[in-house]
């Protein structure tokens, strides 16, 4: 019988964003994601949709400050804050304003900071255009030791790993619900940022967001295309600081014991359609 993982399932519920230029950046969250700004205490500002939630904080542009994942419950909540304690993870306070009291943060070993917790309360009212915050991706130098935290710490599970040669990773793919990666760590020099995804509700959501994009005259960098692991639909903009935003459809659902899967480092791994971006 598999262990009890407190974490499951667990949802990507909001993502801290530095800005160097606030005005901006909320312009292109209001605007081009459908946001809507609202002051937070402090010089932060939440941009606040149904589906998709992010906070923005004035600094360096091209940092993710902090990703947070929502639980189901307080209780499964208590149990994974002791589940991380047995294992010498130790819990921080919450720098997040959208979750109940009871929310913790923990840091990966490149000190990225995940955070954990209940929303306090509801999205807005629908979004205009489907996408709910889906996954997030990081790159870093080590990244066999990040996916061996968020799994065997953190409790995230396995789909599909990337190599370029065995005992190489250069992408690793995890979930926390049975969608195929809520978070992916790619291989780089140093720890950055790589992107975060919207999850729309098909195929035809894709041409309606690049319609809208095209308005605003925001230009798709990748895509469209397919990926190979996770098996979704996408394509890619980056907002005004440089962050890529993929919108996607589709992603793959992973049946409970499913093994992670192996993929070669090639093109057609990163975009079955052919045409990649290769970051290593
Ligand atoms: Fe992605």
């Amino acid at each position: 019988m598999r262990k009890d993982n407190p974490l499951f399932p667990a949802r990507l519920h909001h993502l801290c964003l530095s800005a160097r230029d606030l005005g901006a950046m909320t312009g292109f969250y209001r605007d081009g994601l459908g946001l809507e700004p609202a002051p937070l205490p402090g010089r932060g500002r939440l941009m606040r949709g149904g589906e998709r939630m992010l906070v923005l904080e004035p600094g360096e542009k091209r940092q993710l400050v902090y990703s947070a994942y929502a639980l189901a419950d307080e209780q499964r909540l208590v149990r994974l804050r002791e589940q991380l304690a047995g294992r010498g993870i130790r819990a921080g306070a919450s720098p997040s304003p959208l979750f109940r009291e009871g929310a913790f943060s923990v840091s990966d070993p490149d000190g990225g900071l995940v955070v954990f917790g209940v929303p306090a309360k509801p999205g807005a009212s629908s979004d205009r255009l489907p996408g709910r915050l889906q996954h997030v991706v990081r790159q870093s130098a080590q990244i066999d030791r990040i996916a061996a935290f968020y799994r065997d710490g953190l409790g995230f599970r396995l789909s599909d790993v990337v190599h370029k040669a065995p005992g190489s990773a250069t992408a690793c793919f995890l979930r926390s619900d049975p969608e195929h990666h809520s978070f992916a760590v790619f291989h780089a020099r140093e720890p950055a940022f790589d992107h975060f995804s919207l999850e729309s509700s098909g195929w035809n959501d894709l041409r309606d967001w690049a319609d809208h994009f095209a308005r605003l005259s925001v230009p798709i960098f990748w895509g469209p295309g397919r990926h190979g692991p996770g098996n979704n639909l996408f394509f890619m903009v980056r907002d005004p600081e440089g962050n890529a935003v993929e919108i996607s459809a589709e992603i793959e659902r992973i049946p409970d014991g499913r093994p992670a899967g192996d993929w070669p480092h090639n093109e057609r791994t990163l975009n079955q359609w052919s045409g990649s971006w290769i970051r290593s």
